[in-house]
């Protein structure tokens, strides 16, 4: 019997850096919500693990056991066939790899959420609104989160996440302020919080602050900021045709852009 599922674009609305420990990883305090735009899997049970990969961000993901989704299977205990459709950009700050792993961890009922396979692995084998904090070990739901309207844009630019958090100024940077109980008052609570990875980012590739500028000049968007260590930003909107208008837009002006509209929750 076949398994499908769904790896959604994982986004950061807001990454605290608030300390680092001693083997160098850092402690974070991260919002994380899911996309309704994704990769999609199989995996169908056989004797012997194989991998598929198409898809238009195919090119350069390892068909082998380099491949997160495979470690997936492997740190699971199963083995079969494995075909992965690569919708996403990869090492992009929006879950890559590791959505696709925790996609699977989930969809296999794994008992472990996967942090041997990556820090964010365990909030993407969660796969829905939380709360990541420690170094992503920490996966606290959150409910009620807001339906947001969100174009996702990425240049191509390309940041090792290793770097990004070595151009970071300052580590022991505060952590989020508790998230507001009514909706209305949300988009004002997103304000006041940061990625601090950001800054950091633009310094290794200028691009990300060129994307956040166009992002930034769109209609109707009421928030604009990178997600994870980059490079993919996000804008948010109130109402989905300002969202696809603004997709519309950018990618006519920037046709070498990767920009989707989506709907995070
Ligand atoms: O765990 P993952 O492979 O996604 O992390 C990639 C790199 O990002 C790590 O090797 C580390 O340099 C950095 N990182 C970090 N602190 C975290 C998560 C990642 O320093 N909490």
């Amino acid at each position: 019997m076949t398994t499908e599922c769904f790896a959604p674009a994982k986004i950061n609305l807001t990454l605290h850096v608030t300390g680092q420990r001693a083997d160098g990883y850092h402690l974070l305090d991260s919002l994380v919500v899911f996309a309704d735009v994704g990769d999609a899997i199989t995996f169908t049970p056989a004797p012997e693990m194989s991998l598929k990969v198409d898809g238009p961000f195919s090119k350069g993901v390892p068909c082998d056991g380099r491949n997160l989704l495979w470690k997936a299977a492997e740190l699971a205990g199963v083995t079969g066939h494995l075909t992965l459709q690569k919708n996403l950009p990869h090492g992009a700050g929006i879950g890559g790899g590791s959505s696709d792993a925790g996609a699977l961890l989930r969809a296999l009922d794994c008992d472990n959420a996967g942090l041997a396979l990556g820090a964010d692995v365990p909030v993407c084998s969660y796969g829905r609104a939380a709360r990541m904090q420690g170094i992503g070990d920490v996966v606290h739901p959150v409910a009620n989160m807001p339906r947001l309207f969100a174009v996702l844009v990425n240049s191509g630019a390309y940041v090792p996440t290793p770097q990004v958090f070595q151009a970071l100024a300052q580590k022991d940077n505060l952590g989020q302020e508790d998230m507001p109980q009514h909706g209305a008052d949300f988009t004002q609570w997103l304000h006041r919080q940061r990625n601090d990875l950001q800054a950091a980012a633009i310094t290794i590739a200028p691009d990300i602050g060129t994307v956040l500028a166009a992002l930034a000049a769109c209609d109707g968007q009421n928030l604009v900021r990178m997600s994870g260590s980059g490079a993919t930003c996000f804008a948010l909107f109130d109402t989905a045709s300002t969202a696809q208008a603004a997709a519309h837009k950018l990618a006519t002006a920037y046709p070498d852009w990767w920009v989707k509209p989506c709907v995070l929750s």
